[in-house]
């Protein structure tokens, strides 16, 4: 267990803040029922095709999916993906995305570079200016070079640029790196991209999990205080912490030819113990978000907002309870997955990005990730200005 933590430092100019957000949502859309559609009908086909074996009971028939428990269960209603055709394909059930050539910008980069650039246009801030990229995703289209660098040469960033995993956590991972980064002066101003094309490990023919994820990008700038725009977000504190778990689990890589019987092997995409991941990180949440609230001088029901990770409703009802001692309002923790459905690391920058310009001058809120890992990340927030 590996645990960390940061408060701001009392030196204004050396202060981290976050100037800016930035979003890249896809065009495409897929239902519920679209989804349900296009997974009943490869379930009738399979079933049609293995009828003999079904039949003298070698193997078993496919349940159905169904709309109502994907509602119910999670609270998803759709979600954004970057190419729906081949993902709603009976016959295919995946994305298919051209192969771009190594001197065209991969699509990983296409849609983090997109996030980037809302952010810096909305902090008013040159590229030129930015110091470091940190691509903060859970997974990554190519080993190397990395994504980071590829995105900070078509922003004409400057500095220095990496790659980093921690699966949901990603974001607020590349938060406080980054925070720590400006609070060292190693950096001045920090962007923490998270372009999640989740529908490439999703296994769209699993029953359990086809329902869950969505494709977007998201983009965070962490700055020096004195060169941040007027109306900006203090970072009051962070906290993280990582506990191993197999319950979310995806062992694709690139030792996986070195058994190549089972390349291909539905362990090779993302699986999980739904459950058990519910059961065992929402406690691990909220004692985690108390604590470090309590470490800050923080008054948890005072918090006004809460973006948290967005992978259950369920889930996020129980933890902002916990935090803010009732059932939470809308309002108070905004829910985005109905749309965009489980968007890994992005999740709560969304929410944040979306549902944060009605806040006033001092108030306060907190980011909030958790996934696979398991990790989970908070970061403290005061808002500065009008
Ligand atoms: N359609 C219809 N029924 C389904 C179904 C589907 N698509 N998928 C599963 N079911 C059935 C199951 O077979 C099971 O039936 P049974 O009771 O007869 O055995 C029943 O519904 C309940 O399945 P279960 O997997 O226990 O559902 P759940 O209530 O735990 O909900 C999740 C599943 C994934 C929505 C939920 O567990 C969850 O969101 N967990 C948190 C996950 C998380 O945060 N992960 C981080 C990801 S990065």
């Amino acid at each position: 267990m590996v645990s960390q933590s940061s408060s701001a430092n009392a030196d204004t100019h050396i202060r981290p803040v976050i100037s800016a957000t930035g979003l890249y949502t896809p065009t495409d859309v897929i239902t519920n029922e679209e989804l349900v559609e296009s997974f009943n009908a490869f379930v009738e086909r399979e079933n049609a095709a293995n009828a003999g074996a079904i039949e003298v009971g070698e193997t078993e028939a496919l349940q159905p999916s169904s709309v109502g428990f994907i509602e119910k269960a999670s609270g998803i209603k759709a979600r954004h993906v970057v190419d729906k055709e081949a993902i709603l394909d009976p016959a295919i059930m995946a994305p298919r995305y051209r192969e771009r050539g190594n001197d065209e910008l991969s699509l990983m980069a296409e849609i983090g570079v997109a996030a980037c650039r809302e952010a810096l246009a909305m902090a008013g801030r040159d590229p030129e200016d930015v110091d470091a990229v940190l691509c903060a995703a859970s997974n990554m289209q190519r080993p190397y070079p990395a994504m980071a660098i590829e995105i900070q040469q078509a922003l004409g960033t400057d500095g220095f640029a990496f790659d980093m995993n921690v699966a949901c956590s990603s974001a607020t991972f590349g938060i406080q790196t980054a925070a720590d980064y400006v609070r060292a002066g190693h950096a001045r101003s920090v962007l923490v991209v998270s372009p999640e094309i989740t529908s490439g490990h999703l296994n769209w023919r699993d029953r359990d999990s086809h329902f869950i994820f969505g494709d977007v990008a998201t983009a965070v700038l962490v700055e020096r205080a004195d060169m941040a725009p007027a109306e900006h977000w203090d970072i009051l504190g962070t906290r993280l912490k990582t506990v191993f778990s197999n319950n979310i689990r995806n062992n694709f890589g690139f030792l996986n030819r070195a058994h190549p019987e089972t390349v291909g092997a539905a362990d090779k995409l993302f699986v999980q113990e739904g459950r058990k991941v519910f059961k065992e990180v929402v406690p691990m949440v909220a004692e985690m978000i108390l604590s470090e609230a309590e470490r800050l001088g923080i008054d948890p029901t005072s918090l006004r907002r809460l973006w948290l990770h967005q992978a259950n409703a369920g889930m996020n009802r129980l933890i902002a309870q916990r935090v803010l001692g009732h059932e939470a309002s809308e309002d108070e923790s905004p829910t985005v997955l109905d749309s965009y459905g489980n968007t890994s690391s992005a999740g709560s920058i969304i929410a944040f990005h979306r549902h944060r310009a009605d806040l006033a001058h001092g108030d306060t809120g907190l980011v909030c990730s958790f996934g696979a890992g398991y990790s989970v990340g908070a970061v403290f927030l005061r808002k500065v200005g009008a």
